[in-house]
């Protein structure tokens, strides 16, 4: 019987990325079906794999010694009941499993028993059947040669769908898990994907989703009344249920134009120097305060009347974290940032703002163009790409003549952890139109991309002037003016 395993979870069993399993799946190198790999597909392509060797057991046996570290073991493992409804699911296939196999044993005991039968009359066809019925009993006895590297791998894949359940979002095809005692909303904003919502607590039935397949459970009480006809099809608050199996549910995935203009008070959690006159200001929202934004968009911080407008450079997918670049003298914040604020200091932030946002539907390899301080929203960008797992392959240029880039370690250690991204930084002497020539002509072809650039106006029509010459649709290429 076939053992089918989605990408998503054939993904963390080898200890790759989704988008590579996505382009060895285009180059033809690994079968799928219907979007799922097969077991003995996998065992094929992956033949260096360990299975037992892999960080998801030493993950578990870690949870296990911590067993009586009771907040680590409360964030990390399911609520109980969704525990025990997996365990029994769980057991329900082992028993089905079971019983297949008692029956095939039944069957070759009746068939070893008629094959004795039939060699009774002595002569050489005796000697045929007895020579076929040792051959069977030695064929049943030898394990079959990826019998231990099975075993291992299945053994891993039903301790991952006890831990997690797997998501699929209709009809966005985005996927995510669900880990410890989280909703479905959180685990959808903690994995980057913005299903649309309101309140969080079960009040505005806002983040109303259609169960289309699995099994749910309601983790925390809502206010909002469902109707009948609701309930009857299958409807249910993302924020209110968690996944007891793996599941498919139909959701929206909220645009710029979905995400309400918030206003919150935060803290400063830390100022670090990125280079001389800029530094990045990490601002921490209210324990239960998510600020809603999409990559790409702007805020406004202000410390008093003292304001100013920045990108974020975090990804929305972390959880109270947001990121700012400040550079000295520009805004009147900026004053207040490099005039004495300090950890645990109070900043107003509202918004967010602008339409400079991913595309979230598009599979299409990517590539990411920063000048200078354009970097901070392109770096929300690339991260949010890169917790979606999205694109095929994703390429940045980060252009500047200020030497060196202020985060050019970590842009060095994106490249080094995954295989589908290319970073190069260039400096800005030779001119823009140099430098946009100098880019796209590593790229064979731009027919099939997006292209997200962040920079001046001169620049951005350089890169664009240059990347249609070369194949790409207008409609590919996404631009933010940052002076
Ligand atoms: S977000 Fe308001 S009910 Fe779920």
């Amino acid at each position: 019987m076939p053992h089918y395993l989605p990408l998503s979870r054939v993904a963390r069993l080898v200890g790759t990325s989704r988008a590579s399993l996505q382009a060895m799946i285009k180059q033809g190198e690994i079968d799928t079906f219907d979007g799922m790999i097969e077991l003995e597909e996998l065992l094929r392509k992956f033949p260096d794999v360990h299975w037992r060797d892999e960080g998801e057991l030493e993950y578990v046996n870690a949870i296990k010694e911590r067993a009586f570290g009771k907040r680590i073991m409360e964030r990390v493992l399911p609520d109980k009941e969704v525990l025990a409804e997996r365990l029994y699911e769980l057991g329900k296939e082992f028993a089905s499993a079971k019983s297949l196999l008692l029956h095939y044993d039944q069957v070759f005991d009746w068939l070893c028993k008629h094959l004795g039968e039939l060699a009774d009359g002595g002569g050489e066809a005796d000697t045929a059947v007895l020579a076929l019925k040792h051959r069977l009993r030695q064929q049943l006895d030898a394990a079959p040669q990826e019998a231990e590297r099975a075993r291992a791998l299945l053994a891993r894949e039903s301790l991952l769908r006890v831990m997690t359940a797997h998501v699929l979002v209709q009809p966005s095809g985005h996927e995510f898990f669900v880990e410890g005692n989280d909703t479905l909303l959180q685990a959808a904003l903690r994995a980057g994907i913005p299903l649309d919502y309101g309140c969080s607590n079960g009040n505005c039935g806002e983040c109303k989703a259609r169960l289309v397949a699995g099994q749910v459970k309601k983790v925390h009480p809502h206010d909002y009344v469902l109707k009948g006809p609701e309930k009857a099809n299958g409807t249910l608050l993302l924020c209110s249920y968690t996944a007891v199996s793996d599941v498919v549910i139909e959701a929206r995935v909220a645009g710029a134009e979905d995400i309400p203009r918030q206003t919150l008070p935060t803290r400063v959690r830390s100022i670090e120097p990125l280079a001389d006159g800029l530094i990045a200001l990490h601002l921490f929202t209210p324990r239960s305060q998510r600020f809603r934004f999409l990559a790409g968009q702007r805020v406004k911080l202000n410390v008093g009347d003292a304001g100013g407008d920045y990108y974020v450079a975090s990804c929305p997918c972390e959880e109270r974290h947001i990121e700012l670049h400040v550079r000295a003298g520009a805004q009147p914040f900026a004053g207040k940032a490099f005039g004495g604020l300090r950890k645990e200091d109070a900043v107003s932030l509202s918004g967010p703002e602008g339409n400079f946002v991913i595309k979230l539907d598009s599979r299409r390899p990517v590539i990411f163009l920063a000048w200078d301080e354009g970097f901070a929203p392109i770096k929300s960008l690339v991260q949010h790409v890169m917790s979606l797992e999205m694109a095929d392959s994703m390429d940045l240029y980060w252009v500047s003549d200020r030497l060196p880039h202020y985060q050019e370690n970590l842009c060095r250690s994106w490249a080094d952890a995954l295989d589908n991204f290319h970073y190069q930084a260039l400096f800005a002497r030779s001119g823009m139109e140099a430098v946009a020539r100098a880019i796209f002509s590593r790229h064979a072809s731009l027919e099939h991309c997006d292209i997200y650039a962040a920079g001046p106006a001169a620049f951005l029509d350089a890169a664009r002037a240059e990347a249609t010459g070369r194949g790409l649709s207008l409609l590919g290429f996404h631009s933010e003016k940052v002076e």
